[in-house]
């Protein structure tokens, strides 16, 4: 397996497997690999010839007081995951190769990055926006993976792909959970074994949330509601958003009428937590 660190080592890598005609699958992380991320390797594992995984802490998107410093590193951990996935490179440059001196382009999405996480984290979407696209120039892949865990960034992540004729597909992966529903994620090392214990509360609200609208239930509002009163029960977690929303533009459904996407994001203590749930309204017969 080939660790990468230069971002001329990177493209060089990927024009000689484009030459010998090998389909490239690209995986975007930030490392800490979990479950969720496997799946995501897995999944390019399959469908391409060489797999690709970015391990990069984006300083970009993260605020000043968030969790960048903090943020798990375990590099050896990672590269022994990858190696045991048959991953062919580990993409892994210092953020000097990545943001130079004299760095200053910026991509903005601007109206999907205002909403939902865009309003509770301020430039996190241009930071994210900024380096997929950085890291699918480099790449050149044929296929990218996402997961739908983090369902905004999907989306916009699709948007700016179509928007700016980013290279290869793009494909979301179903989010991975542990066995009491809560999504994984890097984050997840740093909540306790009480926070642990509260956390599926959020995945239990999106579930009460997608049986009322199996129950015929049409009104946001109202599913909403339910939705906040579920998460309530559960005193140590602080609900910041619990929406019912259309699946493209992520803006507020007041009525449900085919498709809609319930998004949610909790804290426990200082740890946020998102996650969602695709709902679709069979029609009746
Ligand atoms: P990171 O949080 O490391 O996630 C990398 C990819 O794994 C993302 O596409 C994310 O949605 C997916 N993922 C995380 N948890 C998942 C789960 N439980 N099930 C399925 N997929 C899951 O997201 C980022 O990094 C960064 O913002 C990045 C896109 C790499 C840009 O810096």
């Amino acid at each position: 397996m080939n660790i990468i660190r230069t971002t001329s080592a990177m493209t060089d890598w990927s024009r000689r497997l484009h030459r010998e005609g090998v389909t490239i699958g690209f995986v975007p992380t930030m490392g800490a690999l979990h479950e969720g991320h496997r799946a995501l390797i897995r999944a390019a594992r399959l469908a391409c010839d060489a797999v690709v995984v970015s391990i990069f802490v984006n300083p970009t998107q993260f605020g000043p007081a968030e969790d960048l410093a903090k943020y798990p590193r375990q590099l050896r951990l990672d590269r022994a995951l990858c190696a045991k996935e048959g991953v062919d490179a580990i993409f892994a440059p210092p953020a000097e190769a990545m943001y130079p001196a004299g760095f200053q382009t910026i991509v903005a999405v601007p109206t999907l990055a205002r909403l939902w996480e865009g309003a509770a984290r301020p430039h996190h979407f241009q930071g994210v926006a900024t380096v997929v696209t950085k890291l699918l120039s480099l790449v050149q892949p044929d296929i990218s993976w996402f997961g739908q865990k983090d369902f905004q960034q999907a989306a916009l992540v699709r948007r700016l792909a179509k928007d700016l004729h980013l290279p290869g597909m793009l494909r979301v992966h179903p989010t991975v959970r542990e066995r009491d529903g809560l999504a994984l994620s890097s984050r997840n090392v740093y909540l306790s074994a009480q926070q642990r214990e509260a956390a599926p509360v959020l995945y239990r609200a999106l579930q009460a949330g997608a049986a009322a609208i199996r129950g015929g239930e049409r009104r946001g509002e109202r599913i909403q509601r339910l939705m906040a009163q579920t998460v309530k029960a559960e005193r140590s977690v602080t609900a910041e958003y619990l929406a019912v929303c259309d699946p493209s533009t992520l803006e507020l459904l007041p009525i449900l009428q085919r498709h809609a996407i319930l998004l949610g994001a909790i804290r426990v203590g200082s740890v946020r937590l998102l996650d969602n749930m695709p709902v679709a309204i069979r029609r009746k017969p």
